[in-house]
């Protein structure tokens, strides 16, 4: 039997957005058990959930105090087993965050490590002296990817500083130390024992470190040079893979910002991992050297990309959004076609060769912020806060330093789901949301009860396109050759035993003419019909052909 991440659609989950079973405030476990028959409906095998262990939550979770425990916001350890549970019944699987590069600075690790210099804990972090006089320069140049320096000096002894390679509450772990190695294999085959699926190993590229020494100057992640892809990295993921994963039927994906096809290549072929989240693509519409700038879009360089990695790459994870990056179709659609458009770019994700990942509120085509934070203190991103203050640091007035970080802003993707037209779109009963809910769930109907009772939304589009999906051995299983086309259409066939789907897509919102002369079946389209000479804007179909 063929792998279940093979076969089967994943579906992420943001847990503190998702629904607010308590009226508290913040989505929890009892709120995803209790829509797991609407993520049955929707045809989900998988859900990917992001961290739910205890945390004082700086960055939102991906700060980790407790590797083992339940944050008690998302509710207890019984609330997770009768998750886990109630999705076995179900027939979904469970796929854990696991954050690896850096522990919450309240994990009892660290606590250990500051407050008894002579514990083993001390060997599970990097603690270095200080630079020049009294210490007061850090260790080494290395900069944060959360902005700034990349070490903090200790209360306790200032000379003394510590590294961070994202927020200075999230501190990096030292993989050079067997003992942490030994504690990691531990609580992986403690959630792999209770029955969850695999992981998502969140920033793995930048675990291991080989040398503190200073990097060559860039404008962002000066140091990167030691830290990203290193060969000991592959040595430790191939360990994991020895001691623990061979033992269970999992996989693991890892998320990996510096992904090219050859890395990708080199995580997937030495079965580190069974998949990489690479991120060129996301890259399409970022400024080149200062990402917070943002570049006009076109459909042609992020297929220009995806085509790459689909001819190149041993196996792929397909994604256009997630907790960290801007809701697709705010990006690549013209507000116009919002309808059209997100079919589109949902036909692209569902019919690529390699696993289909969607973020929650995707189905319904989810939006950005109705509103832009006033001043910093609207945003629950520790991202803005940091740019923010870097900005006001070189005297950049206010209103100036916070609309800089517009395009950064994770808030944006991680605003409440909207289920239905009541109070709070419906996420709660009424509470005030810890993010604020987007208005479109009232003035534009971006609901789940409205989508669903509309028959050509963008909702019922994607139950079509996934039911089709999971049906369908060529999408899961076929080969991927792209044919000529317009730059701004997708264009490819999908063969499997001789079987052969052609998928045509109309990336762009204007007209684009297509004279094909294959024979072909239509299956399913967003039009509802055929163009044969000319597509309208954001036109896709899927046809049989000989
Ligand atoms: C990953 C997560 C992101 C988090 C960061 C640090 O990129 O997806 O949300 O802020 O790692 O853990």
């Amino acid at each position: 039997m063929e792998k279940a991440y093979k076969e089967r659609i994943v579906y992420q989950i943001y847990p503190s957005s998702f629904y607010d079973s308590n009226n508290d405030g913040w989505g929890d476990l009892k709120g995803i058990t209790e829509k797991l028959d609407y993520l049955k409906d929707l045809g989900v095998g998988i859900i990917w959930l992001s961290p739910i262990y205890a945390s004082p939550m700086y960055d939102m979770g991906y700060d980790i105090s407790d590797y083992k425990a339940i944050n008690p916001r998302f509710g207890t350890m019984e609330d997770f087993d009768c998750l886990l549970h109630e999705a076995n019944i179900r027939d979904i699987k469970i796929v854990m965050d696991l954050v690896l590069n850096h522990s919450s600075s309240e994990n009892k690790w660290f606590l250990e490590a500051i407050n008894n210099p002579t514990t083993k804990y001390r060997n599970y972090y990097y603690f270095e002296k200080g630079k020049g006089r009294n210490a007061k320069r850090p260790p080494n140049n290395w900069q944060s990817i959360f902005v700034g320096s990349a070490w903090e000096p200790l209360v306790q002894d200032p000379t003394i500083y510590y590294l961070h390679l994202y927020c200075k509450e999230q501190v990096d772990l030292n993989y050079h130390c067997e003992d942490l190695v030994k504690d990691i294999e531990d609580i992986m085959k403690f959630w792999l024992d209770k029955g969850v699926y695999g992981f998502r190993c969140d920033a793995v590229c930048n675990l291991y470190k080989t040398s503190l020494a200073n990097g060559k100057h860039r404008i962002v992640q000066t140091g990167r040079e030691f830290y990203e892809d290193q060969e000991g990295l592959h040595t430790l993921l191939r360990k994991l893979r020895k001691d623990v994963l061979n033992n269970y039927d999992t996989f693991m994906v890892g998320e990996v910002p510096s992904a090219t096809v050859d890395i990708s290549n080199d995580y997937i072929k030495n079965k580190e991992f069974e998949m990489v989240f690479t991120f060129e693509h996301q890259n399409v519409d970022k400024g080149r050297f200062i990402p917070t700038i943002k570049r006009f879009y076109r459909p042609r360089n992020l297929l220009k990309i995806l085509f790459k990695y689909q001819e190149g790459c041993a196996y792929c994870a397909n994604y256009l959004e997630n907790h960290d990056q801007l809701r697709s179709v705010s990006r690549f659609v013209k507000e116009k076609y919002r309808n059209e458009g997100a079919k589109a770019y949902s036909m692209l994700l569902l019919t690529l060769k390699g696993t289909p990942f969607l973020y929650q509120g995707q189905e319904i085509g989810m939006t950005n912020l109705s509103e832009e934070p006033k001043k910093v203190e609207d945003s629950r991103d520790v991202v803005v806060t940091n740019i923010y203050n870097l900005a006001r640091k070189f005297h950049f007035p206010k209103k100036l330093a916070l609309r800089i970080t517009k395009h950064m802003n994770r808030d944006n993707e991680r605003t409440p789901m909207q289920w239905n037209d009541s109070v709070n779109a419906g996420f709660n009963k009424g509470w005030k949301p810890w993010l604020g809910v987007n208005t479109n769930y009232l003035d534009k109907h971006i609901n789940v009860k409205d989508e669903a009772e509309d028959h050509d939304s963008i909702y019922n589009f994607y139950k079509d396109m996934i039911k089709f999906r999971n049906e369908s051995e060529i999408l899961k299983k076929g080969t991927f050759v792209r044919l000529k086309s317009h730059k701004d259409v997708a264009k490819f066939v999908r063969t499997y035993k001789g079987h052969k789907l052609l998928i045509v897509i109309n990336l762009s919102s204007h007209k684009i003419a297509d004279n094909d002369k294959i024979d072909r079946k239509m299956l399913l389209s967003n039009y509802r019909q055929d163009f044969i000479k000319m597509m309208p804007p954001y036109f896709c179909a899927i046809y049989e052909i000989a």
